[in-house]
């Protein structure tokens, strides 16, 4: 069979690379109808990347190496393998793709490692199959997938609206340099948001309206400067993934004793993304949360990050 090569990749391997994401704003509302709760949250990317290459297959068929690669599924279930047969369903594609995902975002961590994971797959499979839909295109196949899948695709800095997938790019200066403190276990992304409806004080009838991101927040982005953003981390699930996970309240206050700005839980958690005020700082609260032995592995990463794109084209050589 011949396949199309030349500029493009159609007949070797195509390889996306993905953001995890932290935030560093996250409030939430009443859960809606529909299941969902309506979110403002400031959404960062991070220097940890979920690497996706996909090669022609019959079938779609994921495989999965890399941190926590036991606990993630290879069948239709994996967001990846959704992500492929959605692409091919929304445009009437009838190829198979082999996707080898290599992660090192966290698995159920609050880090959107499986939405990038989605994100990089819808990317990588429009490039193998040429199926050549628009960024905005993806973006609303990205939504049906998950909330925080249209943002691996964007990267970089934006707010989010809605059930967090109605982003807007917001301004941000400079690098930020974060320690995160990871958990082998992760949590239920719905069982962190049922646990924040059933808190007592942060129960529906609770919540101030109107749901907003203060302009304190985009003045601390626009300035670059930690000690202002410090000033602004917050989380509203932060006391439901504290109730379900007690350690998460350890590493919080660790990360602040051992010489954090701040620290704040990612999503609905469990991972703690501690600011520090440098480079040099951050390698130093590192090496201080390891030896408390509070979290299960310590990883030093800067933001903002790109979004999903392309790393190489794999071609056969001709
Ligand atoms: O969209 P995603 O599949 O990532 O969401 C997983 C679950 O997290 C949802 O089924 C819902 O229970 C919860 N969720 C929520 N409100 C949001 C996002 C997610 O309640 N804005």
């Amino acid at each position: 069979m011949s396949e199309p090569v030349g500029e493009s990749a159609a007949a070797g391997a195509v390889h996306v690379r993905a953001p995890g994401k932290i935030n560093l704003v996250l409030k939430v509302g009443p859960v809606s109808e529909d299941g969902y709760h309506p979110l403002a949250t400031v959404f960062q990317a991070v220097s940890l990347y979920e690497d996706v290459i996909a090669t022609p297959a019959e079938e779609i068929e994921i495989s999965v190496t890399g941190r926590q690669a036991r606990q993630v599924p290879t069948d239709e279930s994996n967001l990846a393998h959704r992500a492929a047969a959605l692409l091919a369903e929304a445009t009437g594609i009838s190829r198979g793709v082999h996707l080898q995902i290599t992660k090192n975002v966290p698995t159920a961590g609050g880090m959107g490692g499986g939405s990038a994971d989605a994100a990089a797959a819808l990317l990588a499979c429009d490039l193998l199959w040429e199926t050549g839909l628009a960024r905005e295109e993806l973006g609303h196949l990205a939504a049906e997938l998950g909330a925080d899948v249209p943002f691996a695709l964007t990267g970089q800095t934006a707010l989010g609206r809605g059930r967090g997938d109605e982003l807007t790019p917001a301004l941000a200066r400079g690098r930020f340099h974060w320690v995160l403190a990871l958990s082998e276990e992760g949590l239920s992304t719905p069982e962190v948001f049922a646990a924040w409806d059933a808190l007592p004080a942060a129960g529906p009838e609770d919540v101030p309206a109107p749901l907003e991101v203060g302009e304190d927040v985009m003045q601390a982005l626009v300035s670059g400067d930690p000690h202002r953003l410090a000033g602004v981390l917050v989380n509203d699930l932060a006391a439901a993934a504290e109730q379900l996970r007690p350690a998460v309240g350890t590493m919080l206050a660790d990360a602040v004793d051992v010489g954090a700005l701040a620290a704040v839980v990612s999503g609905s958690g469990p991972t703690v993304a501690a600011l520090a005020p440098d480079h040099a700082a951050a390698l130093e609260i590192a090496g201080a949360l390891r030896a408390k032995q509070c979290a299960d592995e310590v990883l030093v990463v800067t933001s903002p990050a790109p979004g999903a794109r392309l790393v190489e084209p794999v071609r056969e050589s001709s």
